[in-house]
């Protein structure tokens, strides 16, 4: 017998479920789609544990539906999904997966900003329809060597980024909420926000999402960037106003846009950003290899498992509620 019962949104990767199973019963929902939130509240009633994959909205409600509850952990580093000071008011301990994903997400980042400036996706589009003949020329790209990157929000994946710009022989300039103290080693320079916006060719966004960033990049935004700029956005949709970067897009007030992530997601057929010829959009898939979701799994099934016992999870988001 299994002392515990937990309800996971989504099927688990095999490590997870490997190291979970000893502790607990498992309600698992298979799908199709996101689990219904009736469901997922009825499932609640008597779990001791919420094991989140997906974006599945962690409030009072949902606390509420859970008397029992003594951990929730969820398989991702962004939290905006969840009300974090409702948890600790009912001293629920939350854990989430930051670290393990960071070099993993650099390299999509990088890669989309790479992609889109030598126009590699359009290229093999351009091959694989027959349109490669001795008599045609492919559209051309632009270089990164010698132009300047902007990264909003210099956290760990920033820094990450900025290394690989560095290896491509750009100049890396960054805003973030507070500025580093290890610039200099980092070889990168601060910008206050609007400077940045005016000075880089290309810029990659990774803050998290908060009611402070919500919405951050809109119509002035654009504005002030280069009508040559490429615009990288790898962190959450709503941080840009979706409708103010299909009007810059189109109307060529920026050049390229280059997203792993959207708003709304995923992108409903027909939706005016894939109607433009200027973007490239891959499906939120930033810390999407086997290695990086092996180890996320992991770490997420350490902080539910350590939840359940009530011992202090590897990763909280709220370490408050042990007291300290
Ligand atoms: C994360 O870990 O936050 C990734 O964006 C997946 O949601």
């Amino acid at each position: 017998m299994r002392p515990y019962r937990i309800v996971l949104t989504r099927p688990p990767m095999p490590a997870a479920r490997e190291k979970l199973e000893p502790y607990a019963e498992m309600k698992v929902w298979e799908g199709p789609g996101a689990i219904p939130r009736g469901l997922l509240l009825e499932w609640l009633q008597d779990a001791d544990g919420l094991f989140s994959l997906g974006d599945v909205r962690v409030d009072e409600e949902l606390l509420s539906a859970a008397p029992r509850l003594k951990a929730i952990s969820q398989s991702s580093v962004g939290y905006d999904n969840v009300d974090v000071e409702a948890c600790t008011r009912r001293g629920i301990p939350f854990g989430n997966t930051p670290g393990v994903l960071v070099e993993t997400t650099a390299d999509l980042a990088f890669g989309l900003l790479l992609t889109a400036a030598r126009r590699i996706h359009e290229g093999w589009e351009w091959v694989r329809s027959g349109q490669w003949r001795e008599d045609a020329s492919f559209p051309f790209g632009v270089d990164l060597y010698g132009k300047t990157l902007g990264i909003v929000g210099m956290g760990d994946i920033g820094s990450a980024v900025a290394r690989r710009a560095l290896a491509s022989g750009m100049r890396v300039i960054y805003h973030n909420r507070a500025r580093r103290s290890d610039e200099e080693a980092l070889r990168t320079a601060y910008a206050d926000f609007g400077e940045l916006l005016a000075a880089a060719d290309f810029i990659v966004v990774l803050v998290p999402l908060s009611a402070a960033t919500q919405g951050m990049f809109g119509p002035a935004e654009f504005a002030r960037m280069k009508p040559t700029a490429y615009f990288v956005n790898a962190s959450r949709g709503k941080i840009v106003q979706t409708e103010a970067l299909c009007d810059a897009l189109r109307e060529g007030r920026i050049a390229y846009a280059a997203l792993d992530v959207t708003d709304p997601e995923p992108l409903p057929a027909g939706h005016p950003l894939l109607t433009l010829p200027n973007v490239l959009i891959t499906p939120h898939i930033g810390s999407a290899t086997r290695e990086t979701r092996t180890r996320m799994a992991e770490l997420a099934a350490d902080n539910l498992i350590a939840g359940l016992h009530g011992r202090r999870l590897p990763a909280c988001v709220n370490p408050q509620v042990f007291g300290s």
